[in-house]
């Protein structure tokens, strides 16, 4: 209806003065609307929620429906080239409805805006916005750029922002488990690795404002949140004048305290970083889920060395020695990659041969994927044929399934605290929850008890990778 009234008034040359200022009395009375698309890690999920608070404040309002959306952003990966690709296609696709609506920003923001810069304007000509993941509060002021007729940029990096002031909106959420950024950027280059380039130095949060976060989301009915960096380990906050000094095992300690009714996650865990402190702190509390993300990448040492990951396979198993010492109930998973630089044989077999060893409860699995600009991508050659990471990938999946299969297994017969997400995605007779070593877990509904409850369940049998039981008081 006003889309027609404004196209007549355009008709008239007298009116359209007019017309513009009845457009820019539409424009601000009606609330515009963001469209947010993200992918890659949880950090990235973590920041699209920073990205709709900061845009509330201009009064935007989140849409699930990106034909109605003012602005689409698109919260891109750049870890291997799929996930480019994956987002190369995503624009493809928004480029019908910029050519029937055509006030319509298109925004890339993260890691591949971070990656290709002002590259990305030039090869993606429907993209009216890019912005790094350290730019964020500058969105307003780009998006404004965009409506007088620019194309907009920013992709500094900083060493000091962390949004610790930003209180997000989450999105997507089922109101029980939520994310909490600690820190930002990773220092570690890892050679086959584009996030040092693409999120820069590493620096944490303050802690302060990571409680706080914790206290807001719990009292707002939230049970779970997962504490998120690309290497938790070495988070290290100072108070300014140097007097108050954090590191994780402490954070995690302070989290903990909030409430015993309030579940703590955090991911990703290095090998090289991982202290007992750390481990103890875990074992002292109950609300610290006794679960680990502890990626291994290779379990040879050659190749570790070559991917720069300052720990050897002897290394990796004195850690899982420690975690099984101090919690002999902790699960474990990890991230592999098959084929990387002069990966031979005999090496692909220590990567299994450490599966075997340690029998992750779950892992990511992939398969080399050379990164423009990172140090392995320099210095080595990638020159295992695309069939062999493939086979050894392949390879890889077989043994993590019967290593899956095995750890539920031995979940047979024993009660599981859960806590309650929704109904499973099968049935409406059945809730659907995680364990604290993060299994899923099935069970029948029992009207006694919703989502965010926690609950005792006895299980009975698994899938490959899921517990399915019932509830016991
Ligand atoms: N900070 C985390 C990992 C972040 S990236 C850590 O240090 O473990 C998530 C995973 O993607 C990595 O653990 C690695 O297994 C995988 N990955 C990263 N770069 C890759 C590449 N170039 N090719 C294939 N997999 C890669
Ligand atoms: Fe990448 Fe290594 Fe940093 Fe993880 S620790 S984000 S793999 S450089
Ligand atoms: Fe991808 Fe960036 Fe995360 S490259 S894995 S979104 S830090």
């Amino acid at each position: 209806m006003l889309e027609l009234d404004l196209a007549s008034k355009q008709h008239d040359e007298s009116r359209q003065g007019e017309a513009l200022v009845l457009e820019n009395k539409i424009k601000s009375e009606h609330q515009r609307k963001l469209y947010i698309e993200s992918y890659g890690c949880a950090m990235n999920f973590s920041d699209s929620e920073i990205v709709a608070s900061i845009l509330s404040e201009e009064g935007f309002t989140t849409t699930p429906d990106y034909t109605e959306a003012d602005v689409i952003f698109i919260n891109t990966c750049s870890i291997r080239e799929n996930a480019e690709t994956r987002v190369r296609n995503r624009l493809k696709q928004f480029k019908a409805i910029k050519r029937t609506n055509k006030g319509l920003v298109i925004g890339v923001l993260g890691c591949m805006a971070e990656r290709l810069k002002s590259k990305f304007l030039e090869e993606e000509q429907l993209v009216d916005v890019v912005v790094g993941p350290d730019a964020y509060r500058d969105l307003p002021n780009l998006i404004h750029q965009v409506n007088d007729g620019q194309k907009a940029i920013n992709v500094l990096l900083s060493r000091e922002e962390t949004y610790a002031d930003v209180s997000p909106v989450r999105l997507n959420s089922n109101g029980i488990s939520a994310f909490i950024s600690i820190m930002r950027g990773c220092d570690n280059m890892c050679s086959f690795c584009v996030v040092p380039f693409t999120r820069g130095r590493e620096r944490s949060r303050d802690a302060h404002s990571i409680v706080k976060e914790a206290q807001d989301l719990l009292n707002a009915g939230y049970k779970e949140v997962t504490l998120l960096g690309q290497n938790v380990d070495s988070y290290k906050w100072a108070s300014a004048d140097g007097s108050e000094q954090v590191n994780f095992a402490q954070l995690l300690e302070m989290v903990a305290l909030v409430s015993p009714d309030l579940r703590i996650r955090f991911s990703t865990s290095h090998p090289k970083d991982i202290t007992d402190e750390v481990l103890y702190t875990m074992a002292k509390y109950d609300n610290i889920c006794k679960y680990i993300h502890l990626p291994v990448q290779s379990g040879n040492s050659r190749i570790l060395d070559l991917m720069n990951r300052t720990y050897d396979r002897e290394w990796y198993i004195g850690k899982v020695d420690a975690i099984r010492r101090i919690m002999p109930e902790c699960a474990i998973s990890t991230d592999v990659i098959s084929g990387f630089c002069s990966e031979t044989e005999a090496e692909h077999q220590e990567t299994l041969s450490m599966m075997e060893l340690v029998k992750y409860e779950f892992a990511y699995m992939f398969s080399y994927s050379e990164r423009p600009g990172t140090p392995a991508a320099k210095k080595l050659t990638d020159d295992v044929p695309e069939e062999v990471k493939q086979r050894r990938l392949t390879e890889i999946i077989a043994l993590q399934q019967q290593h899956s299969h095995y750890r539920a297994q031995k979940r047979i017969g024993k009660i599981e605290k859960v806590l309650i997400e929704g109904f499973s995605k099968k049935s409406k007779a059945d809730y659907s929850g995680r364990s604290d070593h993060n299994h899923v877990v099935i069970f029948p509904v029992d009207e006694k008890y919703q989502p965010g409850d926690y609950v005792n369940v006895l299980v009975e049998k698994t899938t490959t990778a899921t517990l399915i039981g019932r509830i016991v008081e």
